[in-house]
């Protein structure tokens, strides 16, 4: 695909780019992240909360759920798409505010299949990886920062290439899409109490993906 018709690029300029993703610092106002989260304790409340082990079976610092018609886990048998919760229950629907931040920012024409939230206490963290588990890597994965700061590593598609690091703020919007979109990422540490959005602290990283 030519740069120009890349999928998400150009409709809202990014305040920066790193690594070819694109930043949105501050894209969400505070009543809108207020907003987001509200709609997230629905999801949670559905679809409670689960720690996930990795295949090797060492423990993620970071609770996750899921919303849409697909959800992402890891256990024992691997990293995958799932169309239940490891419970038993559907995923709930991705909420409509949510869904107006893609629509915005990557299309209108195609929604994610999979909202996968990740919630980060004053101590998780994420190692780098890669989000590969999708089937089209045409479609970015749009990522919604809400509360506490969080130290973001971006690299290249090697695990060797060079990484920088940015402070993901509540409200911003990265989006890992292109050149980005196989980048290697992690989260380094969060700091604990930069944020006042989240009841009890800690941060919710939300990121869209269309699955296949
Ligand atoms: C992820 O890579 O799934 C999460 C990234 C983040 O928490 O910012
Ligand atoms: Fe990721």
């Amino acid at each position: 695909m030519t740069k120009g018709a890349e999928k998400g690029a150009g409709a809202v300029a990014p305040t920066a780019v790193i690594r070819g993703a694109a930043l949105h610092a501050g894209f969400l106002a505070a009543p809108a992240q207020a907003e987001l989260v509200a709609s997230l304790a629905e999801v949670m409340a559905r679809a409670p909360l689960f720690s996930p082990v990795t295949p090797w079976g060492k423990p993620m610092s970071v609770r996750m759920t899921s919303a849409g018609r697909y959800g992402w886990i890891s256990d024992r048998k691997g990293y995958r798409y799932a169309p239940r919760h490891p419970a038993g229950m559907d995923w709930p629907p991705i909420p409509a505010p949510v869904l107006a931040v893609w629509r915005r920012l990557v299309s209108a024409a195609r929604d994610p299949d999979c909202c996968l939230v990740n919630v980060y206490a004053a101590g998780a963290r994420m190692g780098l990886h890669q989000d590969r588990d999708e089937a089209d890597f045409s479609w970015p994965v749009l990522s919604i920062s809400l509360g506490d700061d969080a130290l973001f590593r971006i690299g290249g598609k090697s695990r060797r290439d060079r990484t920088e690091s940015v402070w993901l703020r509540s409200g911003d919007v990265l989006i890992l899409g292109g050149e980005a979109r196989l980048a290697h990422h992690g989260v380094d540490r969060i700091a604990a109490g930069t944020s006042g959005l989240l009841e009890g602290g800690g941060r919710i990283n939300l990121t869209l993906r269309v699955v296949d």
